[in-house]
């Protein structure tokens, strides 16, 4: 397998830390152990505290899952809970390794959406994000993209890099239409709920839409380990 280089890594690794103020970081403020259990109750800390660090379930926590599905006003079977959305994105793009098979991106985009697909093979389409349409998706486009042999088409909203957003209108009419051919739609959603305009809804209140949410973004918790 040849991953390519990751370009955005390599330059986090060499500009992202050490610095007073960082205008580029995609999450917010940074929170401490002590600060989020400032939040919770006596009760809660302890249990905290005490609980006992072993595998979990292999679809996660009861009671963390429950709460995802609270969150997104869905069914508890329906949450699957993953190490980040990194993991999330590669499981999709293994479902979608079929021989032939393509899968339709966002261009720009996030650059793993791309890397991973490439470094299994599969074939990638690309629909423009273009600043002259305000970073809007084009609807025609994308359903012009896709064929038979289109796995998966993914979406991103609120957008990275731009923050544009897809609205409800145009969200419903992408999921009839993959819907209606068996592709999977893939809505990565890990800076839902932070808007810059009005809010759109989450693709999670569409039954053959595939959410992926994240803790890093809208929680600020990416727990990557001790910075400075
Ligand atoms: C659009 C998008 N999707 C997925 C990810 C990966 O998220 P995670 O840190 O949960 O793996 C990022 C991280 O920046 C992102 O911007």
């Amino acid at each position: 397998m040849q991953l390519r280089p990751f370009l955005l890594d390599m330059w986090l690794a060499t500009y992202d830390h050490d610095i007073e103020f960082n205008l580029a970081a995609s999450e917010g403020p940074r929170w401490t152990l002590n600060g989020i259990l400032s939040l919770a109750s006596e009760a809660e800390r302890q249990r905290f505290l005490n609980h006992k660090l072993a595998y979990s379930r292999p679809a996660g926590a009861e009671g963390l899952r429950a709460a995802i599905a609270d969150m997104q006003d869905v069914t508890v079977d329906a949450v699957q809970v993953v190490t980040g959305a990194s993991e999330a994105l590669l499981i999709l793009m293994w479902l979608a390794a079929e021989p032939g098979a393509n899968v339709v991106l966002p261009q720009p985009g996030y650059p793993p959406f791309s890397a991973l697909p490439e470094s299994l093979r599969i074939e990638t389409r690309y629909y423009a994000v273009r600043k002259e349409n305000n970073f809007r998706i084009d609807l025609e486009e994308i359903k012009q993209l896709a064929d038979r042999n289109t796995k998966l088409i993914l979406i991103n909203s609120p957008h990275n890099p731009t923050g544009a957003t897809i609205s409800d209108a145009e969200l419903d009419s992408l999921h009839e239409f993959t819907a209606s051919r068996e592709i999977q739609l893939v809505s990565d959603e890990v800076f839902h709920p932070i808007y810059h305009g009005q809010a759109t809804k989450s693709a999670s209140r569409l039954p053959h839409a595939t959410v992926i949410h994240d803790f890093s973004k809208a929680f600020p918790l990416s727990g990557c380990g001790p910075v400075g």
